[in-house]
């Protein structure tokens, strides 16, 4: 099998893995990374999003061959500052339910933030509109969100 160098939170690990090996497989059942959840596998839930190059992608649907030398942020990576305004915004606000599709929303929201601080109403909802929720905590993110840019990050 072909071995592959990945910089997953600024750290180096090789995966031995077939070439079209779906990078949420490898975080989670490689690298033992399971923060980033799987959903539909589809691509269509968010479940699965993580940070290449500092963007949001949805990492069930990117083969890990198309990630070598690019750098890859779980929500393990990130939650290396638990001070983190998300993470904090996030307890103070009890935006959680069962929690399954958080990562994704968080990891999602993080993305924005890297590329723009002060996103308008409709910039943010572009942005987190593709990450579904089952419990229905859309109001308790908009709040937390709303929260945020108010505040700065
Ligand atoms: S698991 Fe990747 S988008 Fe649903
Ligand atoms: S908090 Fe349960 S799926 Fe979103």
């Amino acid at each position: 099998m072909p071995e592959f160098k990945l910089k997953v939170n600024n750290k180096t690990y090789i995966a031995n893995v077939e070439s079209e090996t779906p990078l949420l497989w490898v975080l989670r059942d490689t690298l033992g990374l399971t923060g980033t959840k799987y959903g539909c596998g589809e691509g269509i839930c968010g479940s699965c999003v993580v940070h290449i190059d500092g963007k949001a992608e949805r990492s069930c649907s990117i083969p890990v061959n198309d990630v070598s030398g690019k750098s890859i942020t779980t929500i393990e990576g990130l939650a290396e500052n638990p001070d983190h305004k998300i993470f904090k915004t996030w307890i103070e606000l009890e935006v959680s339910q069962c929690g399954y599709c958080q990562p994704g929303q968080i990891m999602t929201l993080a993305a924005l933030f890297n590329s723009n601080k002060k996103p308008t109403k409709s910039e943010i909802d572009e942005a987190m509109s593709g990450v579904l929720c089952r419990c229905g905590t859309y109001p308790r993110i908009k709040k937390a969100v709303e929260k945020i840019v108010k505040e700065g990050i």
